[in-house]
Formats: structure tokens, C-alpha cells, sequence
């Protein structure tokens, strides 16, 4: 049995219907349990993200994938704000060797994207997680 935790903010439903999907693909592996974690505001005071419960399921998990909209180029401050309050798991590497993902959604084509990944990339390097992508060919280039 597996288990894969998606922890995400979305604000008008985008980047849901993402981690939705993503919660689909994974259930579709028989023996994977999946756990969806919305960010609120509500766990948000004076800046700082504060939701034991949420966290207990995330140190529980095999998996975590990480989703955010894209903001000014780069993760939501609501997520950015679960991140921070993370570290305290951090400092005790609790999340080393955990697998780790990322989905972002933004309005336009780029939409700059490629910073926010990166972002949770490096977020999740400095955990000692275990980044995975996607591992399927470039669309038109034949080999898919
Ligand atoms: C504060 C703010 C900053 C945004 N910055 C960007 C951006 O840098 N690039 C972009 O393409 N879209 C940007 N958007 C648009 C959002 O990424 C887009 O609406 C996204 O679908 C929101 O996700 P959600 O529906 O999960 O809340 C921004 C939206 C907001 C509210």
C-alpha cells in the first residue's frame, strides 16, 4: 500500500480540477491511497500557515505533490505560506526520501510557469526528497 498526499491552493478552481486529476491518475494504481489537502486562508493568521492535521497526513504519506497557481511568476503566497511552515519539518529532514511533484496552473501559455516549478523543486531539494516528472516524449516529436 501507497500513499500520495497532494497539498494545493487554488483559489478559482483551476489548479483543483489539476489536483483532481492528478488524485485520479494515482488512485488509478491499484493499492494507492490519496489524500487531498486544500490550502485555506482560513489556516493562514498573521502570515503564517498552522494546520497539525494537515501536516500528521502529509508526514503519513509516501508522496507528496505540491500545486499552486501561478502568481507573479512564482508559487501563491497561500502555498509559499505552507511551505515556510514546513521548515519545521525541514529541520528534522522529515520528508527526506519522500517522492515529490509539482503541478502549477497559470492564464497564459507560459504564464512563467517554469519559475513556480522550479520553486517547488528547489523546495523539495531542500527537504531531500525524491523529484519525479512526468517521463513521457515531447508531444509532436513523433517519439510519442
Ligand atoms: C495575484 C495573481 C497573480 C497572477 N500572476 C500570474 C502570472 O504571473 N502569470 C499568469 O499567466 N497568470 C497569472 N495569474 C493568473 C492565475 O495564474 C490563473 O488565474 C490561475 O488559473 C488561477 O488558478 P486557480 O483557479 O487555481 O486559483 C495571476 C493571478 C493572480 C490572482
Amino acid at each position: 500500500m501507497s500513499s500520495v498526499a497532494i497539498v494545493y491552493f487554488s483559489a478559482q478552481g483551476h489548479t483543483h480540477q489539476l489536483a483532481e486529476a492528478v488524485a485520479e491518475g494515482a488512485r488509478s494504481v491499484p493499492g494507492t491511497i490519496v489524500e487531498l489537502i486544500r490550502i485555506v486562508g482560513e489556516d493562514i493568521t498573521a502570515g503564517r500557515w498552522n494546520n497539525p492535521a494537515a501536516l500528521a497526513k502529509l508526514n503519513a504519506a509516501d508522496a507528496i505533490v505540491f500545486g499552486t497557481p501561478t502568481y507573479m511568476g512564482g508559487p501563491s503566497a497561500q502555498l509559499k505560506a505552507f511551505i515556510d511552515a514546513a521548515s519545521e519539518v525541514w529541520s528534522k529532514l522529515g520528508w527526506k526520501d519522500k517522492i515529490a511533484a509539482a503541478f502549477t496552473h497559470s492564464l497564459g501559455l507560459s504564464g512563467d510557469k517554469l519559475n513556480t516549478l522550479q520553486a517547488l523543486w528547489v523546495n523539495a531539494m531542500q527537504h531531500g526528497m525524491v523529484w519525479v516528472g512526468l517521463g513521457t516524449p515531447v508531444e509532436g516529436t513523433g517519439l510519442d
